[in-house]
């Protein structure tokens, strides 16, 4: 199939070369022509494990081109994924500007029949809102239109095989053509039958993907109330870290004990500094205000976002409690990304901390293996070290920010001869506490006794 992608963030880059990796001739427009060019030459804008050998492969095949005029690549297509960003407004709603100004493209460049697709994450009843949108902008050409949602649900990290190796495709339609169409586009991936570069050379076989078909109301729903359940998860496992200090117990056996009961699973109950990025802090959001707009208060997702907001509260407190005046003192951060495997600072704890240290007159450093680019963007004035050592030495606290598997296996002798005060804060729970109190270490981490 010739399929459009309109955005090339996270999402609409991952599946227009995992599209096009499945057998499809995917052409990816974006108004950033800088971005285009970028990739034209190639080059990926951002950090995404597999992502460029896939972009690389389909490109050299003529599967896969990148092109900022929209016009040409809605023209040129029978699907057409809207994969541009909804970022949240002041009031915490998504902004769907973005969509709009695509409904308008759509509806004004084609001349044929099209099936449009929505894959940014968007409020329930965003569908019922295109649909009018097309029929309006298009009244003059008078071309048909049908519409479909079908959320994303990949992590950052991990996106390429969570495209390729699904639990769910969910898809929300209106009529059995447009479920025909998109069993098609996703007919490869159902089946397993691509070339898959996460798994290379031989792929072992997944379990077939769910693929759900529900309304578009609902399949629009279902990406919210996900993003919002995962942080529920975190939020509570944050909540009983704080009661395990309190108590005397140690959170990690408590979450490891109840994740084995599959109704609870031990997945998202890492405890910590809480949860990061583009998608769960912005989703949680804009699911209370949609609530709020249906009448509803959802207390309960309010009350997740308070508990995950303190994460930094709490770090700051424990990091104040040990070196007692933080002003002009040197702190070192190992990780800025929100999470590991990504060079995405969105949202990321690491940041918020950075601009607390500085406002209490800290000296920063920091490392991180990807996203110190992105973050000498916004804080020019903290220096950023080669490694992990760099940033230790002469720090009077070492702070665990992002739990790359680097960190896990530094030198911890040597850190400690390096450092003015052997404080290490664990933000992420990655050491074990036992090993760093018999190197001598001041050793604090989240839930779990000292
Ligand atoms: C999240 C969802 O996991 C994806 O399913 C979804 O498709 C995506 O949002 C999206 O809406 O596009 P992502 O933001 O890439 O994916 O990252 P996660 O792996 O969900 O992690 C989110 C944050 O939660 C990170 O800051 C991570 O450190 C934190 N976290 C995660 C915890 O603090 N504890 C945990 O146990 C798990």
């Amino acid at each position: 199939m010739r399929i459009s992608i309109i955005g090339c963030g996270y999402v609409g880059l991952v599946t227009g070369a995992c599209l096009a990796e499945a057998g499809h001739e995917v052409v990816c427009t974006d108004n950033d022509a800088a971005k285009i060019g970028v990739l034209n030459q190639g080059r990926i804008p951002i950090y995404e494990p597999h992502l460029d050998q896939l972009v690389d492969g389909n490109r050299k095949k003529e599967k896969l081109v990148f092109t900022d005029n929209a016009s040409e690549a809605v023209r040129s297509s029978s699907a057409i994924f809207i994969c541009v960003g909804t970022p949240p407004l002041e009031n915490g709603d998504a902004d769907l500007s973005a969509i709009d100004a695509v409904a308008r493209v759509i509806a004004t460049e084609s001349a044929s029949p099209k099936l449009v697709i929505e894959k940014s994450t968007v409020p329930v009843q965003t569908g019922q809102q295109l649909k009018q949108a097309l029929a309006v902008y298009g009244r003059k050409a008078g071309v048909g239109f049908r519409i479909a949602s079908n959320p994303e649900f990949l992590r950052e990290g991990t996106a390429v095989e969570d495209f390729l190796h699904p639990d769910r495709i969910v898809v929300g339609v209106e009529d059995e053509t447009t479920e025909r169409e998109l069993r098609e586009i996703y007919g490869p991936i159902l089946d397993g039958k691509f070339n898959c570069p996460v798994h290379n050379p031989s792929c072992p076989p997944h379990e077939q993907p769910n693929f759900v078909v529900t309304t578009i109301n609902s399949a629009e729903l279902i990406k919210h109330a996900s993003n919002s359940f995962l942080a529920l998860k975190i939020s509570y496992a944050n909540a009983l870290a704080d009661m395990c200090e309190r108590l005397g117990a140690n959170v990690e056996e408590v979450t490891r004990a109840m994740g084995l009961d599959p109704r609870i699973r031990p997945e998202f109950l890492r405890a910590g500094l809480g949860f990061g990025g583009f998608c769960l802090p912005k989703d949680i959001q804009a699911f209370i205000r949609l609530a709020e707009r249906a009448g509803m208060d959802f207390a309960l997702l309010k009350e997740a976002e308070r508990i995950n907001k303190q994460r930094i509260a709490r770090f700051l407190e424990k990091t104040r409690n040990s070196l007692w005046v933080v002003k002009g003192k040197r702190v070192g951060m190992l990780g800025l990304a929100f999470k590991p495997n990504t060079d995405d600072i969105r949202f990321a704890p690491g940041i918020e901390l950075i601009r607390r240290f500085l406002s209490e007159g800290a000296f920063v450093s920091a490392y991180d293996p990807a996203a110190m680019d992105k973050a000498r963007a916004i804080f020019p004035e903290i220096s950023y070290r080669q490694n992990a050592y760099e940033v230790a030495k002469g720090a009077d606290a070492l702070l665990i920010v992002t739990e790359w598997q680097e960190f896990r296996g530094l030198d911890w002798e040597r850190i400690y001869d390096s450092m003015a005060r052997p404080l290490v804060i664990d933000g992420r729970n990655l050491l074990d506490p036992a090993v760093m109190a018999r190197l001598g270490f001041e050793y604090h981490s989240f839930g779990r006794p000292e």
